[in-house]
């Protein structure tokens, strides 16, 4: 069945208040709820409606009386009880099984502790419920269970009394004086420990700080307990917002489907965005934790308390939510080129993995039509491309103009469930303008191309720039209309300098300007324009479209060694990259020899070696584009002769460069104890890049000079470096010892779940692993399909990670696929659904990939399947 966002309507019945007692067992956990609820004046129908799923229904009593079966009405997970008067009193027991829940969604069990996952729409796993986001309660809530096992009792709010019950029971009540949605209420019970600090707010409330773990890993809490106290200060200070809780709890959970849950006062994180310390966690780890810890907090702004009126809406809160931890992280860099820093892997994560969905099978609109599964939902375009439509309203805006569409959106909608609209009813009104065209970013999906055409008039001094735009069709939208695109432009005279910018009538206008592109094609003129300026483009990323600007080499050149706008240097080397790439992999596919310029390899070598640039551009910079973004340039997708052509690319630049690579490595090691700021993980990224072009010349001196790093490294990130760029080279075969290394990580940190999945993952992507290889780790007593990091780790490591061999010519890679899949959906429905997403481009492929993959997705479509599974392959299918 499919919903359409057209066909909402209000909810017969609010609930003022909800009342839920548990008592917990493993197999079984019983649940009674007692909901007060009353017509909705701005309803017609009088019938309660009530979600459940997987509920064990003991009984339902309205207003004192028992309900036979004949006074209610279930149908497809809806319980209707029919003409209902306008106040009624629920009390709805039901029994549930935690032990059985897989799908870790409702109330499961991890590690025999209890937790909850709601959003989307798991509260329905627990009792039957108006299970929307526009039933807006305060929640009282009594956890009762046995006191050795689970003598940690948690919920939304504050802790309002706790006690000793017969048998070894105790409870705990806690009560939410916040009205919120139910997939924003949370549960946890268990054997747990924490870290835990009193903060004093800006307005000098003291506020208590939790962070929840298993014993073993107090040891790593430091780090996420540091980025909290940061959110709270950065949110008040950036955006006037207060923590409005006396109590603030993270907990983190080893098994979980996705990232984090912004649950109300009661955040309930994935292990691997909370633990953290200098053996076990990565640099990137770190500043992942940061980010998503900063993330949830944010909801409770924006998405706790103001929220969602119905699922359509997600990415109200999450494209504004990933903006905001956006500009956090960015924030806490401290500096410009910081701030570049964390710009460029926004956009690079933005364009590898969005760009295709926006092209892809599954494209749809930041604000989504239709959807069988929501959960199939929580999409980069919600998320990510959400975020770039946030910030699109700074840009236009400024800052300043930005805040106040903020306070305006609170002081409109503090405490309510609303819409996309709504927001952009703020931001316009806040302004003063008109934004009924800028609504098209939030209805029309695919990602717009804009073309760039240039004049200089070299007697009149003026410069001509046409920008046009045009937006391919998407499933279900052919026609589109012009977008309202800010366009950040600057020009750089030969010196590399910018230049300043007037426009034609107009003021000056510094040296960067933003031509609001608002028709099909549009033309603006630059006056007193020196000399023929090269132009810098979409400086910052500022608007989520695909640029069509032919830029020569020498352009390119000039960009990457002067543009005073970081992201547009670091454009102008992935642009010269991906264009070698792209006729490498033609050569490849031609069985032409492949050759690389020295001109490029120059320019490489000018960056490597500028130490007036920040280490962390420079790496960068010197990444070369992946092969997924080769992919995205070509018409057809040959899997082999891209990785070949990357392969090539990288080998040549090693040999090119060998001397200032081992410079690098030399050069940017960092001194004393391990500190997981961005000034020492810059450098650490490009000492270990040098590393990685260094083992691609098959010369053992730096196979050992990587066993050595492994064997000196004080932190993971350079003990993970080194092994990776051992596996992933010819070392293995060669040295004895580098093999060994393998067995020396597994075992000592064989107690570490988050850096087992780490030992999983390298060898998944390795572009030595074949089907054997993959096949082997399966058997490995560490694997199970039933932890969701485990399984992304070797599986979706596979998969989407490792092209090379994932699309092995004999089908061997799509049949693993398609095996897997059928085997995961059975346990956990949300996973495998995301698994089925590795064949989006499958249409896309060379012929001779085409035919066995789509034999892989006609199996999987013949089997038995979940929805959420279900959706994700006829779309894949149909296309
Ligand atoms: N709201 C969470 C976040 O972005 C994501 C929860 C999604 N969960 C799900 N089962 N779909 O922080
Ligand atoms: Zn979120």
């Amino acid at each position: 069945i499919t919903i359409y966002r057209q066909d909402y309507t209000v909810p017969p019945f609010l609930v003022d208040h909800i009342d839920l007692t548990f008592d917990l067992g493993p197999s079984v956990t019983q649940v009674k709820a007692t909901t007060r609820l009353r017509h909705n004046p701005e309803s017609e129908s009088h019938d309660i409606v009530l979600y459940g799923e997987a509920l064990e229904l003991v009984k339902i009593v309205m207003n004192g009386k028992t309900l036979a079966k004949s006074d209610y009405a279930t149908d497809n997970g809806e319980l209707r009880i029919a003409n209902v008067p306008d106040d009624v009193t629920l009390v709805v027991d039901t029994l549930i099984h935690p032990d059985q829940n897989t799908s870790l969604m409702g109330l499961y069990l991890s590690n025999g502790n209890f937790f909850t996952q709601c959003e989307a729409e798991g509260f329905r796993k627990i009792t039957w419920y108006p299970d929307r986001p526009d039933v807006m309660a305060t929640y009282t809530v009594t956890i009762r269970a046995d006191k050795e096992k689970y003598p940690v009792l948690l919920s939304n709010g504050n802790l309002v009394e706790t006690g000793d019950l017969p048998n070894n029971r105790h409870y705990a009540v806690w009560d939410d004086p916040f009205r919120k949605p139910s997939y924003l209420f949370a549960l946890v019970a268990g054997n747990l420990v924490c870290r835990e600090e009193t903060f004093k707010l800006a307005d000098g409330r003291d506020v208590l700080l939790q962070v929840w773990v298993e014993k073993n890993n107090l040891d790593k809490t430091a780090h996420a307990m540091e980025s909290l106290k940061h959110s709270i200060r950065w949110d008040e200070s950036r955006f006037g917002l207060e923590l409005d809780l006396d109590r603030f709890m993270i907990v983190a959970v080893s098994d979980f489907n996705m990232g984090a849950m912004e649950n109300k006062g009661l955040n309930i994180f994935n292990t691997r965005y909370i633990l953290a310390n200098p053996r076990v966690a990565t640099d990137t780890d770190y500043a992942n934790i940061e980010s998503v810890v900063g993330h949830e907090y944010f909801h409770n702004w924006t998405g706790d308390r103001v929220t969602c009126r119905d699922w359509f809406q997600l990415s109200l809160k999450e494209g504004l939510t990933v903006f905001r931890d956006q500009e956090f992280s960015a924030d806490l860099t401290g500096s410009d080129s910081g701030r570049a820093v964390k710009r460029i892997e926004d956009v690079r994560t933005l364009r590898q993995l969005q760009f295709p969905e926006d092209a892809g099978p599954m494209a749809h609109p930041v604000r989504p039509d239709a959807y069988q599964e929501i959960n199939n939902f929580y999409t980069v375009t919600v998320y990510e491309k959400g975020a770039e439509v946030v910030r699109m309203y700074q840009t236009l805006f400024g800052r300043d103009g930005f805040r106040k569409g903020m306070d305006l959106y609170f002081s409109r909608h503090d405490g309510n469930a609303v819409t996309c609209n709504d927001f952009l009813a703020a931001m316009a009104d806040a302004n003063g303008r008109d934004l009924s065209q800028f609504e098209r970013w939030y209805s029309q999906a695919g990602t717009p191309r804009v073309r760039l055409e240039s004049h200089y008039d070299e007697k009149e001094r003026t410069l001509t720039v046409s920008l046009s735009q045009f937006c391919p069709p998407t499933p279900g939208q052919t026609e589109k209309q012009p977008f309202l695109i800010p366009f950040a432009i600057g020009l750089l005279d030969s010196k590399g300098n910018d230049m300043p910018l007037r426009l034609k009538g107009g003021k000056d206008s510094g040296t960067s300007c933003i031509l609001e592109l608002s028709d099909a094609s549009q033309t603006f003129t630059f006056v007193d324009v020196a000399e023929k300026p090269v132009i810098s483009a979409l400086r910052n990323f500022s608007a989520p479209v695909i640029l069509e600007y032919e830029q020569s080499d020498d352009e390119l050149l000039h960009l990457l060694s002067h543009d005073s706008d970081h992201f547009n240097r670091w454009e102008a080397g992935q642009r010269l990259a991906a264009r070698r790439l792209v006729s490498l992999t033609k050569a490849v596919q031609d069985g032409q020899p492949l050759t690389l310029d020295t001109a490029f390899a120059d320019a490489f070598r000018t960056v490597l070696s500028d130490t007036s640039l920040d280490a962390a551009l420079r790496e960068l910079a010197l990444t070369l584009p992946s092969e997924m973004m080769v992919a995205e340039r070509l018409d057809e997708i040959d899997p082999h002769a891209i990785h070949q052509a990357r392969q090539f690319m990288r080998r040549t630049l090693a040999e090119k460069l060998e001397k200032e690579w081992r410079d690098a490595w030399d050069r940017n090691r960092t001194e004393g104890t391990y500190r997981p700021v961005p000034s020492d993980a810059g450098k650490r990224a490009l000492k270990n890049l040098a590393l990685s072009y260094l083992l691609a010349l098959d010369n053992p001196v730096y196979c050992q000079m990587a066993i050595e790093q492994y064997n000196r490294a004080d932190n993971m990130t350079d003990r993970l470096a080194a092994l990776t760029s051992l596996v992933h080279s010819g070392c293995m075969n060669r040295h004895p010892e580098a093999k060994a290394l393998l067995d020396d990580f597994y075992r000592e940190f064989e107690n570490e779940a988050l850096v087992i999945d780490k030992w999983f993952s390298l060898q998944a992507t390795s572009p030595h692993a074949g089907i054997e290889t993959i096949t082997t780790l399966m058997e490995h007593p560490a694997f199970t399909l039933k932890n969701p990091n485990r399984a992304r780790s070797l599986i979706f490591g596979f998969c989407h990670n490792n092209m090379a061999q994932f699309h092995a010519a004999d089908g061997s890679g799509y049949e693993f696929w398609s095996k897997n899949l059928i085997e995961l959906d059975r346990i956990n429905p949300q996973v495998a659904a995301r698994l089925a997403r590795c064949m989006d481009q499958w249409k896309r492929y060379i012929p001779s990939l085409r035919k066995p993959a789509e034999q892989a997705l006609r199996h999987v479509s013949e089997q038995p399947l979940s929805r959420d599974t279900r959706e994700i392959i006829e779309k894949t299918l149909s296309a």
